[in-house]
């Protein structure tokens, strides 16, 4: 550690530490010509090619509405990735396995068309069979498609077992409690459990997979990370990016339904759960289910403060002027959709009685930023209290980006000759010199490839969550007050003042 208060850096070499999805398999993306498709899943399989961790024999077949060739639709892709795929060779081999099939999902007939589509591509990039069907699409077309997929006999594993299908499903899983036990229901008239992966691309970040090894497979922490030690946890995700195209959904499902109801409590989840017996996908769901059904339910004579919700007026981010959410194309112009929440909750067992958890979300906010910050309490009594009061206390920074880093702040003697404290970091950090960064969705990817389940949500999970949620979302939405309680904030500041708040961590966003 440098004396002179500079950050220390220890990293990683990462270069060996990569999974290669083996089985042969066609991946049917339903949603191909939406912006998930374009922007996140088709290059994040097109790094995985170039890195030769798809398996031998894959192909893709994107499946939509909109009118395209394989040609056309191969085109239409490449305008999304970064590279120059003119001049880079591998663009056309990988190219070869993009395939497309219109569909109307309405019309469940059309799981024939699907069908026949499956049987050329098994014929001709032989992959035996196997299908991932990914629903890259919003939850109200589940249902169709679902019919679709049993139309066209395409449902569950083969007979003989001698090939498997697995349908992956992308977040929001429903808008409330209920919806989410229906859309469950819709899935397994088809698919069983174990052949659905629920998706939340956040598991699959570098540092949040890290969470669990930094508690468990260290014994220094676990002694401390309970109530006698920790004060209070920030667990933080704010964008500066706004709706981008999604009014249509965003209107619909607001910065609580959008953030909190998934990445946010998988976060939450990872940072109080108690320790699984042995890490493995079922172990670390039940644990996760526990650590939900200790979340202190919402007390509606508490609600705002317990809830700060905002959204954001016109602003300037990276000094660009930039439009309020009500002027965005598709928002009402009296939307009262929160893009901005702070919740503050209470996990009711014995290692986190009365310790506050800050769950902070918003968009077109000053900057990027995902972390969750653990503070420690104060020293109990400062022998140094003449020199120096207060002292800080020290705290544990999990930064997930934009940087990946794990920091731990500590007080230490200055160097002098004079006794002077002052606050260090010693920070670990995956360095991207030492290995490529794997994005998470090639991360997902490969793990639904491969059938490995441990970073996909189970259902009990998920309907923990909405019961606990559904109330703040509705009470919120419903309630007559909530106009005057959505504050509106300029974009590119810091979010809504919280007037009354105690809470002051590192990355407060209050000015
Ligand atoms: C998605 C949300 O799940 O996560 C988006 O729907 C949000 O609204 C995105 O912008 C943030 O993901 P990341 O990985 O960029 O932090």
């Amino acid at each position: 550690m440098a004396i002179d208060g500079s950050i220390q850096t220890v990293s990683l070499d990462t270069s060996c530490a990569c999974n290669k999805a083996q089985l042969p398999c066609a991946l049917v993306v339903f949603g191909a010509s939406g912006d998930l498709t374009a922007r996140k899943l088709v290059p994040a399989l097109y790094r995985l090619h170039q890195h030769d961790l798809l398996p031998g024999r894959f192909a893709m077949l994107g499946c939509g509405r909109t009118l395209f060739t394989d040609e056309s639709y191969r085109e239409h892709l490449r305008t999304f990735i970064d590279t120059d795929t003119g001049s880079d060779p591998s663009w056309g081999t990988f190219a070869q396995n993009l395939h497309y099939q219109q569909l109307d999902y309405s019309y469940p007939d059309d799981g024939k068309k699907l069908y026949s589509s499956l049987e050329r591509i098994d014929a001709s990039h032989g992959t035996s069979g196997n299908r991932l069907f990914y629903m890259a699409v919003p939850p109200v077309l589940y249902e169709s498609i679902v019919a679709l997929i049993q139309h066209g006999s395409l449902k569950a594993d083969c007979p003989d077992s001698s090939c498997w299908s697995r349908i992956v499903v992308e977040k929001p899983f429903g808008r409330n409690l209920e919806s989410a036990v229906n859309l469950d229901s819709t899935l397994k008239e088809t698919f069983a459990e174990e052949q659905i992966y629920r998706i939340d691309h956040y598991l699959a970040k570098e540092t949040t997979q890290n969470i669990l090894v930094f508690r468990f497979a260290n014994a220094l922490f676990e002694p401390v990370w309970n109530r006698q030690y920790i004060s209070r946890v920030d667990i933080t995700a704010t964008e500066q990016i706004g709706i981008e195209n999604r009014a249509g959904y965003y209107e619909q499902t607001g910065v609580l339904r959008d953030m909190f109801q998934n990445h946010m409590m998988q976060l939450l989840a990872l940072t109080a759960m108690e320790a699984p017996a042995h890490f493995s996908p079922s172990l670390v769901s039940d644990e996760k289910s526990k650590l939900f059904q200790s979340l202190r339910p919402f007390d509606p004579r508490s609600f705002w403060q317990h809830l700060l919700i905002g959204q954001y007026g016109a602003g300037t981010i990276n000094n660009q002027p930039v439009c309020g959410y009500r002027d965005e194309k598709g928002v009402a112009p009296d939307s009262i959709t929160p893009t901005y929440a702070m919740l503050k909750l209470y996990v009711d067992n014995w290692r986190w009685q009365s310790v506050p958890f800050y769950l902070v979300s918003g968009k077109r906010l000053n900057r990027k930023e995902t972390s969750i910050v653990v503070h420690f309490r104060d020293v109990p009594h400062s022998i140094f209290r003449d020199i120096i009061s207060p002292i800080a206390p020290n705290r544990l920074t999990f930064s997930i980006q934009p940087t990946e880093a794990i920091t731990l702040s500590f007080q230490a003697k200055a160097p002098g000759t004079a006794m002077s404290l002052r606050p260090m970091d010693m920070c670990f950090s995956y360095n991207s010199e030492h290995g490529r960064p794997v994005d998470a969705y090639e991360k997902v990817l490969v793990d639904c490839l491969n059938g490995d389940k441990m970073l996909f949500l189970r259902e009990d999970s998920e309907y923990l969550t909405w019961r606990f949620l559904t109330p703040f979302i509705e009470d919120c939405t419903q309630c007559i007050n909530h106009r005057e309680a959505l504050q509106l904030y300029p974009a590119g500041s810091s979010g809504p003042h919280h007037p009354g708040w105690a809470w002051t961590g590192r990355n407060n966003l209050a000015d």
